[in-house]
């Protein structure tokens, strides 16, 4: 290796990466002990000091370890936690914007405690979970750390109204989900006055599970879609005739890519049904799309795998969790034609209005920090796309989970008959065991091969993620036996024996009947301990396994730096929750998670896969290398095979998934990223049009100055489309602009001039004085009204770009094939498309503005209907805001008139609907 990279090697290598934090681990273990000797109240007022400071010139980095102090010592006084070394060397990685990699179970919840306090004294601090339910219990897991020293903490859910979110992002650390907090983004982007907004400012993030959620979630964008007036005969139309297409003949498919294509035939034939001369048509584009898309609806798409029916719905499941999504839906209308295929009600077509994707709304944040189990491997990723630097922090106590090597079958019936066994097997001894599985069917298949041997389970499938963390939380008891879609409990903890807590919290409310509670707790603390020991047996260190653990222990002792004294590692332990996964999947980092739910805070755990070559990731993945090798070796059905020929394999084929992934998403990021320039132009014009919140003096000077560089913009439009650019205006059509700016100029202008110039300058300047006269004729509801016509026609516009964004971005994976670079052809016929409807938005405006007979009929409020107010994001949410009457309420227009939007439609068909 070139001595150069070998050198930057060693830099970067994450020894090096921890041994810079150690001074300042030190620093805090230092204050740490001065915190233990003050009351609570001079705890408290740590907090107005630290303010003092910060503004009087002192940095955050400066206050860090005596800060990091105070919060440690807050923990242990309020739940009684009180912060390892290695938690708060996560907490300082956090803190310096990086990701800290920490095994599961390590205690994440209370690392985030430390840099949320620090950064809460200087700006907002959000902390993005993977669900409500992990929200909510962090939120009252850590509140009373804050709240003791006297900073407010907020809780966003899925069901919390506009009011209360408002206030929840006013408090100075609020938890929430990812699509939480990216929904409010965008609503936020879509309110018609300033108050209606929730969010504040994104100073600082820390994302819990930020693997979870910046890589695996961010292949969807966060979309808010409103209803369109497609039909829902169409869908169906086209799910009949998608089953007359004959794979293999009419169309190719490639099932690594989910992608397919329609051959010759298969063209010839699309064009006779669909009546069509030519499919290559344009006008043919949508149907051709739509015969795609049904397509793939049949061939890709599984019932009970990729989504279940319920009460007569498709609902997604998520293919990394198995955890169903009754809030998302796919996207591009295949979601309908999923719904057509089943012959179910065709929920009415959602048309796109807002969207961000997960990566650009954490790109936001001033500062972003994550922490989760499993980093490392997408360590690229992270730092390519984030800027996020992975540090893996060593375990707090040695890592002591045995992984036995994987077991595979020829079948997957072979499989999971040997899991049944390996479970009565462990059930026999009394060991707790949680077995993951891909999907709802094959949860249901191994739970009817468990009752089939009398064994007592639980399935959970990740619907309801409170009552099932309850339950997953207590797989750590006594022989019990929880099969789990996958990981229905990522960032749920195991305890062995159970958790008396939430044991006792069942039977009895800690809050009305405390005494109660904790005779409960009492007992259930004992029970656990006594179960805990029937699990938890010593070893002997001598045997095969005790010569492991001892590897283990002197391998942590050589990471954190501590000698190794084999006196002190007497006793050793065997046994605990046995974990059994039942398929690999994509991605390595899930199933590191699922066996991440044993051998967590240094008990001993167990872990094994069983897997088949009927599996998908190896029946797509090299399954007939794989089938050939076991035939070599003469493995018969039901034999199991362990070899590491094919755990290799196994591996790489993951490793392939893993960077398709990355490509699929790098791609996703490339498009967007054309996309995020042109709606964040567009957020920002919106932003200077909002109405003003209550209280607040609107800038009516500063909206008169945008609204005549609007006229003067359209003076020149109209005046080119009349009179070629720089011709003397006599060899142009004068009477036609005459008639046009009959339409919005009273009295007209007298257009003698020699020059363009000087044409266009009597044009712009009569244009400029009719708004000044409207302004004054409609006084004082026109500025109110011209803010409101801005928006909406923006808005309108907008989300009529985001649709032709999405057709274009089809069509172009079409043309893809004539040698040109897709993405390169995307961001110019973008561009241009932008260009035109930022042209066509002020023309629209300006046409109703400056009209002469634009009249505004004064009634009571309501206000106009924000767009918001009838829009729906994909994602469920609450209702949202009615819109509040605004602060002067704006002249109100006429149900039957024409909608002062310049939609031209009638103003109940537009922005009335509904009122
Ligand atoms: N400083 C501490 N002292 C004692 N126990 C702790 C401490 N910190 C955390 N724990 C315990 O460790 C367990 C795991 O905590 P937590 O769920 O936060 O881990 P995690 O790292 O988030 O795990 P996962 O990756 O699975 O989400 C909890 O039972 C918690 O009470
Ligand atoms: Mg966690």
């Amino acid at each position: 290796m070139p001595v150069l990279s070998l050198l930057r090697k060693v830099r970067d290598s994450n020894e090096r990466k921890l041994r810079r934090l150690f001074p300042i681990l030190a620093a805090v273990n230092h204050w740490s002990q001065k915190m233990k000797d003050l009351s609570d109240e001079e705890l408290r007022a740590k907090t107005s000091e630290f303010k003092r400071r910060l503004a009087s010139g002192e940095t955050p980095d400066q206050i860090l370890p005596e800060a990091f102090a105070v919060v440690r010592e807050a923990a242990r006084r309020t739940i009684g936690l009180y912060p390892f070394d290695v938690q708060v060397l996560g907490g300082i990685v956090l803190h310096q914007r990086r990701i800290a990699e920490m095994k599961t179970g390590e205690g994440k919840t209370l690392v985030a405690t430390m840099p949320a306090y620090l950064n809460a004294l200087v700006g907002k601090v959000h902390i993005v979970t993977v669900n409500d339910y992990l929200a909510k219990r962090d939120r009252y897991w850590m509140g009373p750390i804050y709240e003791f020293l006297g900073l407010s903490v907020g809780l966003l859910q899925e069901d919390t109204p506009p009011a209360e979110r408002k206030k929840a992002y006013q408090c100075d650390i609020v938890y929430g989900t990812n699509a939480q907090f990216g929904f409010d983004y965008l609503r936020d982007h879509m309110v018609l006055s300033r108050d209606q907004k929730v969010q504040g400012p994104l100073d600082y993030a820390i994302i819990d599970e930020v693997d979870y959620i910046l890589i695996d979630e961010a292949r969807t964008p966060l979309i808010i879609s409103g209803p369109t007036e497609e039909t829902a005969r169409m869908y169906r139309e086209f799910a009949r005739l998608a089953r007359l297409f004959r794979p293999g003949e009419d169309f190719e498919v490639d099932e690594e890519h989910r992608r397919l294509s329609l051959t010759e035939k298969g063209w010839e034939k699309a064009e006779k049904l669909l009546k069509f001369d030519n499919i290559a048509d344009p006008r043919a584009a949508t149907a051709r799309y739509h015969l795609e898309t049904a397509l793939k609806a049949l061939v890709f798409y599984k019932r009970d795998r990729d989504y279940i029916v319920k009460d007569g719905r498709v609902i997604i499941v998520d293919e990394f969790t198995g955890r169903l999504m009754p809030d998302r839906r796919y996207s591009g209308g295949l979601h309908q034609a999923i719904e057509a295929k089943e012959g179910l009600p065709i929920q009415r077509e959602h048309q796109t209005l807002a969207q961000i994707t997960i990566q650009h709304y954490f790109r936001l944040y001033k500062g972003l920090a994550g922490m989760t189990g499993t980093a490392k491997t997408e360590e690229e990723e992270l730092k390519k796309i984030y800027g996020l630097d992975v540090v893996q922090i060593p375990t707090n106590r040695p890592m002591i989970r045995y992984h036995h090597p994987d077991v595979i079958f020829r079948t997957r019936k072979a499989k999971f008959e040997a899991v049944a066994e390996k479970v009565a097997e462990l059930h026999r001894q009394g060991r707790p065991v949680l077995i993951g599985t891909t999907s709802i069917e094959d949860s249901e298949y191994l739970s009817q091969l468990l009752k089939k041997r009398g064994l007592p389970h639980q399935v959970l499938n990740a619907k309801y993620h409170e009552k099932e963390a309850m339950i997953v939380a207590q797989a750590g008891r006594l022989g019990a036996i929880t099969i789990a879609t996958n990981m229905a409990g990522r960032g749920t903890d195991i305890l062995l024996g159970g958790n008396p807590e939430y044991r006792a919290r069942q039977e009895a409310d800690p809050q009305t009947e405390p005494e109660r509670y904790q005779e409960l707790l009492e007992r259930y603390r004992k029970e656990a301990e006594e179960e805990r020991k029937k699990i938890v047996q010593p070893a002997d260190p001598r045997s095969p396994y005790g010569r492991w653990v001892l590897e283990q222990i002197k391998k942590w002792c050589r990471e954190t730096g501590k000698e190794f004294r084999p006196e002190e590692w007497q006793e050793i332990y065997q046994g605990g929750l046995f974990v059994i996964g039942c398929q690999r999947h994509e991605a390595r980092r899930i199933d590191d998670q699922l066996a991440g739910r044993a051998g967590r805070q240094g008990d001993p755990g167990e872990a094994q896969f069983f897997l088949s070559l009927e599996d998908d990731l190896l029946r797509i993945f090299g399954g007939e290398r794989l089938s050939a090798l076991m035939e070599r070796l003469g493995v018969k059905e039901g034999e199991a095979i362990t070899h590491d020929l094919l755990t290799r394999a196994i591996r790489r084929a993951q490793k392939r998934v893993e960077e398709r992934n990355f490509e699929i998403r790098k791609r996703l990021l490339e498009y967007d990223e054309i996309m995020a320039k042109q709606r964040d132009a567009i957020y920002a014009l919106r932003e200077r049009f909002l109405l003003p919140g209550a209280g607040e003096t609107p800038n009516d000077a500063e909206l008169r100055e945008h609204l005549l560089g609007m006229a003067e913009e359209f003076a020149e439009l109209l005046v080119e489309r009349y009179v070629p650019r720089g011709k003397p205006p006599e060899e142009g059509d004068l009477s036609g602009l005459l008639r046009e700016l009959a339409q919005v100029c009273e009295p007209l202008p007298e257009l003698k001039a020699k020059r363009w110039e000087d044409l266009l300058k009597i044009v712009q300047e009569a244009l400029k004085e009719q708004l000044d006269r409207q302004w004054e004729r409609l006084a004082p509801h026109f500025p109110v009204v011209a803010r409101l016509v801005v928006l909406r026609t923006v808005d309108e516009n907008w989300r009529q770009h985001l649709l032709e964004l999405d057709d274009l971005r089809e069509g172009i994976g079409l043309r893809a094939y004539g040698g040109t670079d897709p993405l390169v052809e995307f961001k110019r016929e973008a561009h241009r498309m932008f260009e035109e409807m930022l042209v066509r938005s002020e023309e629209q405006v300006m046409r109703v503005l400056l009209s002469p007979r634009l009249t505004i009929r004064v009634e009571a409020a309501p206000a106009l209907a924000p767009a918001a107010a009838r829009a729906s994001s994909s994602a469920s949410r609450p209702a949202p805001s009615k819109p509040q009457a605004s602060a002067s309420p704006p002249g109100r227009v006429g149900r039957n008139d024409p909608c002062p939007c310049g939609s031209g439609k009638k103003y109940k068909h537009c922005c009335g609907k509904g009122l």
